[in-house]
């Protein structure tokens, strides 16, 4: 079996070597081949997978100018693209790792959504093991809303949290400390919450002053913000989530609610 991964970025510098490493054999086709390198349809054709590994909105034109025979699986790795978006008539599956890739990190150990039919499901769900992958099947196909949903959870849960961090970052400039050091020293918080969450739950994880039904500490977090002229609505909206998973850890009596809400509500 030949792989053509058509498109080498970001995903691609992870897959590729990934796939080697497993000891599949790989093409990969370029759009402005140099030095002996494949273009798109040299490498599409050489090969019985092709993994379409462009940007999400180059799916559908790319899969359309490759020279498709049958026999021959179209892949690609959008969570948020429909598989309709690969050629029609054609075999189709799609394969998402969950994890942000910069061209830096490798794919063992990552969940991988997995959107295939009968046949290619199996072949598909061995091959993420072979690479070190936790393999994920997703119904196939999904509906629309589905796949909404579930690539805004996944962007949620990674560049979501870079917002929360950017915001965070914000209010340690704010206090006067080095911008600097907002990362170094607030990143281990992150990984800390994360790892506690891993065993005990996301109630079970929570922590702070929301958690304790500390209100007196929230409304000086609110009047900082004010102070610095920097907008309450991310600190009320993630106060009012944390709120949640306090109450249903049991931690928080009505009235610790009643006051954490209506500190949290007020404009
Ligand atoms: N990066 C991630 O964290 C990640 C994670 C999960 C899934 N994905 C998915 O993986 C796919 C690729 O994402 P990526 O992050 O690797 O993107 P990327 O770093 O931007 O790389 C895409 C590659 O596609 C080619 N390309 C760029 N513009 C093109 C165009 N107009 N037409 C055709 N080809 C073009 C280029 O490769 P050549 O120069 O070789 O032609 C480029 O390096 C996307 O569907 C994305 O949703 C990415």
């Amino acid at each position: 079996m030949i792989h053509a991964v058509v498109g080498y970025g970001r995903l691609a510098q992870a897959l590729v070597p990934a796939l080697r490493a497993a000891g599949q054999q790989v093409v990969v086709g370029r759009r402005w081949p140099v030095d002996g390198e494949l273009g798109q349809v040299q490498a599409a054709r050489r090969a019985d997978w092709v993994w379409l590994t462009v940007p999400d909105d180059q799916i559908a034109a790319t899969a359309a100018s490759l020279p498709w025979r049958p026999g021959q699986l179209a892949l690609h790795c959008s969570g948020a693209t429909p598989l309709s978006a690969l050629s029609p008539g054609l075999a189709r599956a799609g394969f998402h790792p969950l994890k942000l890739l910069a061209g830096d990190a490798g794919l063992a150990g990552v969940h991988v959504g997995i959107e295939a039919d009968a046949v290619h499901g199996p072949a598909l769900e061995a091959l993420a093991q072979a690479l070190g992958m936790v393999p994920l099947m997703l119904s196939s196909p999904m509906t629309a809303q589905a796949r909404a949903a579930y690539h805004a959870a996944a962007n949620l849960a990674a560049s979501g949290v870079l917002a929360v961090l950017a915001e965070a970052q914000s209010l340690w400039r704010a206090a006067g400390l080095a911008p600097e050091q907002a990362l170094p020293a607030l990143t281990p918080l992150t990984r800390g919450a994360l790892d506690t969450a891993l065993t005990r739950g996301l109630a079970g994880a929570v922590s702070g002053p929301i958690a304790r039904g500390d209100a007196g500490v929230l409304a000086r977090h609110l009047e900082a913000l004010a102070a610095a002229g920097l907008e309450a609505d991310l600190l009320r909206a993630l106060g009012l989530r944390q709120l949640a998973l306090a109450e249903a850890a049991g931690r928080l009596d009505v009235a610790q609610v009643t006051a954490l809400r209506a500190l949290l509500a007020a404009r």
